[in-house]
């Protein structure tokens, strides 16, 4: 080849992986809006309460924590003589009960003890960083976890959760197309 036909290749070559991986400036700020719309679900009481650092669920809006002396557990599904499952069941009990009764969801629990996917109060950055590192979130990538988002039933618990807990304010919808719309493009982390 000759050096201009290889000067011709690389700059083709430059400008494709340019147009492949790079979003747009409009996109990337499109994103990083969507992405506050993310840390504001995340890290509303409905969700955070159960990503947590430490050992004990949280309760209410106040994030106190957990009566009874609940704890994660080996699995995160309470303490081996107290499990979750003792007072929380696969769906919220009728009003009849009154506002004060466990809710419930499938698979009601905390995340594992070696994966807590601790976000609550953390800054905006780190959360992103968190939500992409797949060490931190059980091996799932982007696309699992927008299934996660849009599916999982403790997730769609926090658009319904008994009693008089708020639920989370974003649309359901509204959330689920926000994290398409970051993860496709390029799932941007704000500061970065
Ligand atoms: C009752 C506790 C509880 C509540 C409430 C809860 N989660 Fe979770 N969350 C979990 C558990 C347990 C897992 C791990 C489950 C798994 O690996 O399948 C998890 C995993 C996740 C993941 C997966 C991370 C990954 O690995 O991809 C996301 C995202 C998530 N939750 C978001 C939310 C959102 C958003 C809300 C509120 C709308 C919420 N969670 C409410 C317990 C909870
Ligand atoms: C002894 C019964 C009992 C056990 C065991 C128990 N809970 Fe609860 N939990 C409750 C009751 C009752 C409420 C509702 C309290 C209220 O609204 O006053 C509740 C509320 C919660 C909430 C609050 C939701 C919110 O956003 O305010 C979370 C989260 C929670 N439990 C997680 C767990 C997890 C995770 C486990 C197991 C590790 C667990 N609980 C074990 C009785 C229990």
């Amino acid at each position: 080849m000759t050096p201009i036909r290889i000067a011709f290749l690389a700059t083709t070559l430059l400008v494709l992986a340019g147009c492949g991986s790079k979003a747009t400036p409009e996109q990337t700020a499109q994103a990083l809006q969507a992405f506050n719309t993310i840390e504001q679900v995340f890290q509303h009481p409905r969700c955070s309460n159960c990503h947590i650092p430490g050992d004990a669920p949280l309760q209410f809006d106040a994030q106190t924590p957990h009566a009874q002396g609940v704890v994660r557990g080996p699995e995160g599904h309470g303490a081996p003589g107290l499990p979750c499952s003792a007072c929380h069941g696969k769906q919220n009990l009728p009003d009849s009960y009154g506002p004060h009764a466990p809710p419930g969801a499938p698979h009601w629990g905390l995340p594992p003890p070696d994966q807590k996917m601790a976000w609550i109060g953390v800054p905006a950055a780190e959360l992103c960083a968190m939500i992409k590192d797949k060490q931190r979130t059980g091996g799932r990538d982007l696309d699992a976890m927008l299934k996660h988002v849009d599916e999982d039933a403790l997730v769609l618990w926090g658009w319904a959760p008994g009693g008089t807990r708020t639920p989370v304010p974003v649309p359901h919808a509204e959330f689920v197309a926000a994290f398409r719309t970051w993860k496709d493009a390029g799932a941007p982390c704000p500061g970065a």
